[in-house]
Formats: C-alpha cells, structure tokens, sequence
C-alpha cells in the first residue's frame, strides 16, 4: 500500500513515548486513494444511507443510494448528500438531476428496502428508472417535482441550497422543506420516535448493520456529574 506508515510497536514513524501514537498510523495526504476510501469507508461507521430519488428533466424518475451523507443541522435544516462524478468525468444522474432542477428527495432505509436500495447502486442507464428495475413505487411529494419512495418509513423533500464543486465530486447541500413520516413510527403527542423505526446503517462493500439492538445508558451518572460540577 502506497504512503507513509507505521506498523507494530516500534514501527517506522512511531517515537517512542509519544502519546499520540498508535500502532498503525498513515500520513494521510501521502496515502494512495484507493487505500483512503478502504480505511475511511470501512472505520467511520456505520454511516446512514439516503436513498435520493429525483425526477430527470426527461420525466425520467431516479433513485440511488448515498452514504456519504448526514443531516448536519435542524436550524437550518439541512443535509449533505457527496456524490462522486463517473470515471469519463460525467454526473452520476441523481447529481445531474439534482443541479439541473434543484430539487430531491432523500427516503431512509429500512431492513424491508435494503436489497431494493442496493439494485439501485447498479449504474443503469439514464433512460431507464431504477423505480421500474427496483419495484418501487413512486408517490407525489407536496413540494417539489421529485417522487417520494412509498415503501421508504422517512422522506425528506429537499430543496438545493448550494453546490460545493470538487475535482471528483461535488458536495449537495440541501435543504429540507417537507417531511413524510409512515403511520407508527412517530408518536403524534410527544413527537417521539418509536423503536418500530429502524434504518440500515452501511458497512462498507456489501456489508449493512441493523440498528435493532439499541444500548440505553444510565441517566443518573450524567446528573451525577452535572451536580458535582454544580450545574444542577
Ligand atoms: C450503500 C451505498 C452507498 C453509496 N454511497 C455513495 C456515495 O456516497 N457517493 C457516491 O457517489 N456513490 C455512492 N454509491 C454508489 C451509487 O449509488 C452508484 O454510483 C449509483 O449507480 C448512482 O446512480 P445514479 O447514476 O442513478 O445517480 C453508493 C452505493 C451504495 C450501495
């Protein structure tokens, strides 16, 4: 693997005694990118995945899923969606649609749509829509001209605010105008989400992870330490 790095106690690089070193260290910049997108894809998880659907200016309904992406701020609230442009330089189509039109919709995954999101990663080609290939059905959203995923338990409407351009890809910020949430999964009195809800999150490669066993931590160890800092 191209790049700096240390490997194994003593390894090279590595000074001993030095706090911050671990015993496998790289020199980030240095290191090759295929060995990047291993490393980060695979240690930074597990990453929740939009399943952005849009409408082409050719009336053609696409959908593909993204998981460099994170919602990153309810006020504004917005999401960021990172999509790659193809070897030969050209949009994948969500982004096409996307910049051309300004509008898309970002469905969350659960178990029941994870292998229909997955065919949708397949490149097809821009005519056919992948709602057809998937057996998705599209529904009308309220805001903006791209078709919510029915079977999907959340969609967000979002709306492009701005375009972050990079050499390979470009960086979709979007705000979210609309919110479609299935029957059971919120409770309308407190607004609070119900462990019925539970997303994908992805792996790397292939590999997915349920998000069912949850872990609840102890309350009173935070207001234990909140009270000896006399907070409360
Ligand atoms: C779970 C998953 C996550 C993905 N995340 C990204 C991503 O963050 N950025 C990206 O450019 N492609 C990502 N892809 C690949 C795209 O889904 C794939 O290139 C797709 O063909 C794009 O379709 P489109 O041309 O219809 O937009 C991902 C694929 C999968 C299966």
């Amino acid at each position: 693997m191209p790049g700096r790095f240390a490997r194994g106690p003593g390894g090279v690089g590595r000074r001993r005694g030095d706090p911050v070193a671990r015993p496998m260290e790289w020199d980030f910049g240095a290191l090759g990118l295929p060995g990047r997108y291993k490393l980060l894809v695979a240690l930074v998880t597990p990453r929740p995945i939009a399943f952005v659907s849009t409408r082409g200016r050719d009336g053609v309904d696409n959908a593909a899923p993204f998981s460099f992406f994170n919602v990153l701020a309810d006020d504004p609230p917005i999401v960021i969606v990172s999509i790659e442009r193809r070897s030969d330089g050209r949009s994948k189509d969500s982004g096409r649609n996307i910049l051309e039109t300004g509008e898309f919709v970002v469905n969350m995954v659960d178990e029941d749509l994870l292998e229909r999101m997955h065919l949708c990663s397949v490149e097809f080609p821009s005519e056919v829509s992948e709602f057809a290939q998937a057996g998705l059905t599209a529904a009308p959203a309220r805001q903006v001209a791209a078709p919510l995923i029915a079977e999907a338990p959340v969609s967000m409407e979002c709306r492009l605010h701005t375009r972050v351009p990079f050499e390979k890809r470009d960086l979709v910020i979007g705000g979210i105008v609309w919110l479609h949430v299935r029957d059971g999964i919120v409770d309308p009195q407190t607004l609070r989400v119900t462990a019925d809800y539970a997303p994908v999150g992805r792996l790397y490669a292939n590999l997915y992870t349920r998000t069912r066993d949850r872990v609840a931590l102890d309350q009173n160890a935070y207001v234990e330490a909140m009270r000896r800092l006399g907070r409360v």
